[in-house]
Order: C-alpha cells, then structure tokens, then sequence
C-alpha cells in the first residue's frame, strides 16, 4: 500500500491510538470546526480530529469528511517519518534534515489513471463545485471561508522542475479562489515566470496525503530545485503521479491524494483577497481604525485569481486543511527549523539543537545551542539564522550544549544568568516583515525588520561560575515515584 492519507492514518491507530478522536455529531466548518481545535489547545490536548458529519459550502450534510489537526502534534511528525512518538524534539528535526538533504534520489512513479485512487470521481469545466466541500470559515474576523494547510504544487516553466508549498486559497464562488502567493516566496517567483511569459499559472492544491507530505513542504532549498523529490525523501518511497485533467503529461499530480483540485491563474487578473489570520494570529495590515477600539481594520490583500478546471477525488474522500495559526500551523514549520540546523553545520559546526517555540508562532523567536569550536560561533550562528527566510527569526537566542531549546524556561534562564547588555547584537533592516504585525511597508517586498540576536553563551574558555547540578546517578536514584510513596506509607 502506497504512503497515503489512510496509511497514515492506520499507522497512527497502530503506534498512538489515543492521538485520534472522531466526532459524529454535527459541526459547522462555519467556525465551530476551528473553534473546537482551539478549545483543546487552551487545554494542552492536540488530537488529529476527524470530523464525520460536517456540512457543506451549500449549508447541507456534506459527502466529505473533515480531518483537521494532523500536524497539531509533533509525536505524530514523528511517527509520520518513523520515529517513535517520543522522538519528537531535535530527533526530528534532525531526521528531517538527514533525509531532506540525502534521502534525493527516490524518484517518482508515474501510473495510469486507471490505478490512482484520486481518479475514482472527476469533474471538470461546469461540474467543478467547491462548495460542496467542508470548506472552513476559520476565525470570526476572517474575509471568508479558506483553503489552506494543503500541500500546493506548481510547475517551473524555465526547468520543469514542480515547486512545493502552503498557500492559502480565498474561495470566492464554486470555482473562483484568490492565490494567497506572497511575494518574495519560490512559489511566487512561479508565478512571476508565467506572468513573463503570458501564460497561464497551473497550481494544484493537495487535499489528503501522508502527513509527510504536507511536512515536505516546509522546507527551505534553492530555487529550481524539484521538490517532489523533497516528498519521496520524508515518505522514503517513491511517489505515484498520475497526469492531471487539465495539463495531461504536463502537469503531474500525487496519485494517491484524496481530492486534487486543479486551477489556473490567467496572466494579469487579480483581485480582492482577505483578510485572513496570518499565523502569529494576528491579521495584518491596517485599513482605518477598529470601530470599537485601538486596532487597525485588517486590510484585503491584491492577490492572483485562480479558475479551477477540474477537481478528482476519491468517491470517500477526506478534506484535510490546517489551520494556519496554532500549532499545527507552527509544527508544520519545523521544515524550516531543519533547513536552518543545515546551514548554521557550515558556520558553527558544533550546533547541537534547534527550536522555534509555539510562543513565537513558530519563526519569531529561533532558539539555537551549540558548543563552542572557536570563540564567536555563537554570533555566527546567530547571523546566519537572522538572514534566512524573510522576516521570520526576528529574535535569536545561542545557548550553551547544556541547555535545553525545548524548554524556553531553561533558555530564558541561560539568558538571565549568562549575558551582559554587550551580547544583543541588532541588526537593523534584514528582508521582509512577512506576518510580524511590526514591520508594516508599503507593500511585502519593502518591508524590513530590526533583529535581535542574544548571545546567551559563557564566555569562551573563560572562567565561569558554578553552576549546581544533580548527578544523572542520583537522579535516578531519587525517583520521586519510589520515596514519595514510602514517604506516605509509613506516615499512614
Ligand atoms: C499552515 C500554513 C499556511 C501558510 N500559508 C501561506 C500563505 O497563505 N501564503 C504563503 O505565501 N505562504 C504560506 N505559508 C508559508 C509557506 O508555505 C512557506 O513559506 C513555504 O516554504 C513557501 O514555499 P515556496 O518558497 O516554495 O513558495 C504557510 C505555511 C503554513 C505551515
């Protein structure tokens, strides 16, 4: 059975049952589905959710499940590339690099339509119907209702190569969606090559796979690389493509998804687009003032129309988005956290771990420890995560090996105890503000934010106090479980 949705899902059932929760009775992907995912993160619960009974765009029982919440735990990442569940801190971000850069050569199995699942139902021209899909309203003060946290496709026309990516998808009538493509991002540069040449911009959006599908999609390479080979690493087997509706052998699509919605951005035509939370959970982009309060109006953006051709999919087919705020949103990212450990090994080759917290909305705040090769990697280090991605990694913290970037207490102490003022380093101006509601420009490719690094390591080879600490034997031995019960056994 090829690495799909449903294998996933029996995977999961297998390795953590307990990560998986139904629910049968009716919800409205009309707000309630993501105020439900929101309910169990405020109280530390992340299950994957499958949704049974949920309605329809038309305001009726819909034919497609929901399943929202995938990536909402890192356990899961981490059986999805097979790991054991607690694997889940710099394990797998480092298994994701390991596979990500020498996991390449795969390769792709192209099959006939007769043996892709996702061909069983398909529908194009005056068929297509999005609204017949558990579409999402997500949040209260969003535009509309959203296609996002699927994988999206696009096909570079200078190389062939295909590009991979996230994108959000305002859905303005059955099949008209706006192309939430920010500048400055691969996807765009895509579009951009088709812009020059006056031809339509295909992009197919990925409803249902294997979540290391949508985990490939996060990380960051050079442009013009094929990034389906970012896919066949993290599924490690090669993934089935099958030619799509509308581009034939030109434009090869996951055959193993659940839904493939194909679309095209016709050169020149743009519209309205949000606004939608962007995922520090803010909406950006002010348009006056907030009726009843100091808040700027969330602006629309100018985004590229696309016309949906087709739309294949399984005859029980599952509707898989993510949120893009919380923490499947930010889980998801953690491509980016190991693209980052790849390119701070050339600069401080003695980098132990690398985190973005869920505090920071999983790229403003990049916490980084390393052990010392010489005096300044730190700073290195620092620099080096400050300039990749636009915007993201606003604020950068180095500790020490000895402290845990998993536990932002044990990092904010390192920060308390092992800086003087002279260890913040600004650097003013790097690219892009992306979603930081900070850094506003007149349009995305002017913006620029002010950085922040903290050197949060000891002085090297220097002296330094010391610092108290707890034997691992003892550790071990002072098993609160074993004297805490003795304790109240001989007291009763
Ligand atoms: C849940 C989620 C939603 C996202 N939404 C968008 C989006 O609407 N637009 C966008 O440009 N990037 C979005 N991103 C970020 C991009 O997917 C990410 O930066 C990706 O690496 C860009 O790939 P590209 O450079 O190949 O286009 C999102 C990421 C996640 C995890």
């Amino acid at each position: 059975m090829a690495k799909d949705f449903r294998y996933f899902l029996a995977q999961l059932t297998e390795v953590v049952p307990e990560d998986t929760v139904r629910v049968t009775r009716e919800v409205d992907p009309c707000l309630e589905a993501a105020a439900l995912i929101h309910n169990l993160e405020a109280k530390g619960r992340y299950p994957l959710v499958l949704f049974d009974n949920v309605k329809n765009m038309h305001g009726k029982r819909s034919s497609f499940p929901l399943c929202m919440n995938m990536a909402g735990s890192r356990q899961r990442m981490a059986v999805a590339i097979g790991l054991p569940p607690d694997q889940w801190r710099m394990e797998l971000t480092l298994k994701m690099q390991q596979l990500l850069t020498q996991n390449r050569n795969i390769g792709t199995a192209t099959v006939a339509r007769g043996e892709a699942p996702v061909k069983e139902v398909r529908k194009v021209r005056g068929d297509v119907d999005l609204f017949e899909f558990p579409i999402p309203k997500y949040y209260e003060h969003d535009g509309g209702y959203y296609i996002t946290g699927m994988p999206v496709i696009t096909r570079i026309p200078s190389n062939g190569h295909y590009n991979i990516s996230i994108n959000r998808f305002h859905v303005k009538d059955p099949a008209t969606i706006m192309y939430g493509v920010t500048p400055g991002t691969h996807s765009r540069l895509v579009y951009n090559e088709y812009q020059r040449l006056n031809r339509p911009c295909p992009v197919v959006i990925v409803s249902g796979h294997h979540l290391a599908t949508y985990m490939a999609t996060q990380w960051a390479g050079p442009y013009g690389e094929d990034e389906y080979a970012d896919i066949t690493a993290l599924l490690q087997e090669p993934l089935r493509l099958v030619p799509s509706e509308t581009w034939g052998e030109d434009f090869l699509v996951p055959a193993d998804a659940e839904i493939i919605i194909e679309a095209e951005a016709l050169p020149g035509e743009w519209g309205e687009e949000g606004p939608f939370v962007e995922h520090f959970g803010y909406y950006k982009g002010f348009k006056g003032v907030w009726p009843d309060g100091p808040y700027g109006y969330p602006m629309p953006r100018n985004y590229p129309v696309l016309h949906v051709k087709a739309i294949t999919h399984r005859r029980d087919a599952w509707f898989v988005p993510h949120a893009a705020w919380g923490n499947s949103c930010v889980n998801l990212l953690t491509g980016k956290a190991a693209a980052l450990y790849e390119r701070v090994r050339l600069v401080a080759p003695l980098v132990k771990a690398i985190y973005c917290p869920v505090s920071g909305g999983g790229s403003y705040w990049t916490f980084v420890s390393l052990k010392h090769r010489q005096k300044g990697d730190a700073r290195a280090a620092i620099l080096t995560i400050m300039a990749m991605e636009r915007g993201h990694n606003k604020y950068v913290v180095a500790v020490d090996d000895d402290v845990d970037v998993f536990d932002e207490q044990e990092v904010w102490w390192a920060v308390a105890s092992r800086t003087t003022a002279e260890d913040f380093i600004i650097i003013p101006a790097l690219p892009g503000g992306g979603c930081d509601p900070e850094a506003l420009g007149a349009s995305h490719l002017e913006e620029v934010s002010t950085r922040l690094g903290i050197d949060a390591t000891r002085p090297f080879k220097q002296p330094f106090s010391l610092h108290a600490t707890v034997s691992e034997e003892l550790k071990k031995k002072m098993d609160p479980a074993t004297y805490i019960e003795r304790v109240s056994r001989r007291s009763s």
